[in-house]
């Protein structure tokens, strides 16, 4: 079976940006996902330059430090990178897709989620590959200044989702395990 075209978590970026118009695809195709009674709501950040995924990386550690009790793996992730430069958190990804919506707009974030996966499935027909960047999303969601602020997202909104993207390192030959499929069926 030929794996190609098929999407999968990727987390080794070849060390060059998708160009804007890609991205741009990929963002527009996000619009055409399902919401909640169409109520849509979903807008998108676009984060072109590397350097702002560097310094957000930086300041997610010091997030991390401040709040090591909030979850197990900060400590690998805060080690991964001031011990050994590596960013286990944002994976050197070239750009990243935020999604964002009005603050007190209930349907933000599951409007996001499947905005955000149509995205993700979209991406690997323009050779693109993406991964939920979770915990950039821990960060965001605490509605953390400094991570805000460097993303210029105003008081009135908040970030509802975040996708790492960018071309593949390498091809993957299989799909990650899954469960057996767990279905009923009635009548
Ligand atoms: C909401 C969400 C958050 C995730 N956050 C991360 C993350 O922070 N880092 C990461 O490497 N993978 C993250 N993932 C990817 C999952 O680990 C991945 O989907 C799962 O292991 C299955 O692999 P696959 O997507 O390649 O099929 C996230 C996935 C989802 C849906």
């Amino acid at each position: 079976m030929d794996f190609n075209g098929f999407r999968r978590s990727i987390r080794c970026y070849k060390n060059i940006p998708v160009p804007y118009e890609e991205l741009l695809k990929l963002v527009n195709i996000a619009r055409f996902a399902p919401t909640a009674s169409n109520s849509q709501g979903v807008s998108y950040i676009i984060v072109k330059d590397k350097k702002i995924l560097e310094k957000s990386t930086e300041i997610i550690v010091k997030w991390m430090e401040d709040n090591i009790e909030l979850h197990w793996s900060f400590s690998r992730h805060i080690n991964n990178y001031r011990k050994n430069g590596i960013d286990s958190i944002l994976r050197d990804a070239p750009n990243i897709i935020l999604a964002t919506a009005q603050k007190d707009f209930k349907n933000g974030r599951e409007n996001s989620i499947s905005a955000l996966s149509y995205v993700e499935l979209f991406a690997p027909t323009l050779g693109i590959g993406s991964c939920w960047a979770g915990l950039f999303e821990f960060c965001a969601f605490s509605n953390y200044v400094p991570l805000l602020d460097l993303f210029n997202i105003s008081k009135d909104k908040v970030i509802t989702g975040a996708l790492m993207v960018g071309y593949p390192k390498y091809k993957y030959k299989r799909l990650v395990d899954r469960n057996k499929l767990d279905v009923t069926c009635i009548g």
